[in-house]
């Protein structure tokens, strides 16, 4: 099964990921999670990335594209993969569909999970992450069993440096005008599928599994 997450920031896209990763044990990969992951251990691209992520830009597409390339390299991709977060504007999905084409490998499906700014900005906010195993919190709607500590390895849970509210309005100007003509790449291309993100987890879940479940795989 090969799937591309997509959606405006904070959606809820890593979430769902995350869920089908564990379900279906296929890999999910992140580019924001390969970026961070890279600035932990004081790669250079993790450092170079982390210039644009904490503003909220775009990281530029040959670097992007270039840790996408070297993800490949790892077998398991091989066999079926969930994407979230990439790709991200159209040449990102043009570079995308060519090196998908070069293996003779297809997209099944891109689920375009939508909601209003509004919703996506008090996600974001509340949002709480695990800084040891990249575990995802909410302070509301999606808690940890202990206040502010994951439920994985008892690590204090930190707020993402890009999820300040200048930043996230940074996030959605670009998403809005970088990523939203992916959106039509996919339609025109008939793999999009519409989910709405407006309900809590398990609705967005729900809608996904039915998705996958039309899927011949
Ligand atoms: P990335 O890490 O991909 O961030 P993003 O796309 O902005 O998305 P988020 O991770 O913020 O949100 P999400 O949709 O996964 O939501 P989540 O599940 O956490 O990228 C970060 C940066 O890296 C980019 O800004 C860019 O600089 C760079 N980058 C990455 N990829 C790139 C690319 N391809 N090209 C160039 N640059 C790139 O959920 C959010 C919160 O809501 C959580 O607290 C969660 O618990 C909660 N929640 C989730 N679903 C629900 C629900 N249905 N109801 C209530 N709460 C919910
Ligand atoms: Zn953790």
């Amino acid at each position: 099964m090969r799937i591309i997450i997509m959606g405006p920031p904070g959606v809820g896209k890593g979430t769902e990921a995350s869920m089908l990763e564990a379900q279906f044990n296929i890999p999910h990969v992140s580019t924001g999670d390969i970026f961070r992951a890279l600035f932990r251990t004081d790669d250079p691209i993790g450092i170079e990335a982390r210039e644009y992520i904490d503003k909220g830009l775009l990281v530029p597409d040959e670097l992007t594209n270039r840790i996408v390339e070297t993800r490949f390299r790892t077998e398991d991709v091989h066999h079926g993969f969930i994407f979230d977060g990439y790709p991200r504007n159209v040449a990102q999905a043009e570079a995308f569909t060519k090196f998908l084409n070069e293996r003779n490998w297809k997209v099944d499906t891109v689920i375009n999970v939508d909601t209003k700014d509004e919703t996506i900005i008090e996600r974001l906010s509340g949002r709480r992450v695990c800084p040891k195993c990249g575990a995802t919190y909410h302070i509301v709607s999606n808690k940890p069993r202990i206040e502010n500590i994951c439920d994985n390895d008892q690590t204090e849970l930190i707020q993402r440096k890009d999820d300040k509210p200048e930043t996230i309005k940074n996030r959605l100007e670009i998403y809005h005008r970088e990523t939203k003509p992916v959106i039509e790449y996919y339609r025109k291309a008939g793999l999009l599928v519409n989910v709405d993100g407006s309900g809590d987890i398990e609705n967005t879940h729900r809608q996904v599994l039915k998705i996958i479940g039309d899927l011949k795989w």
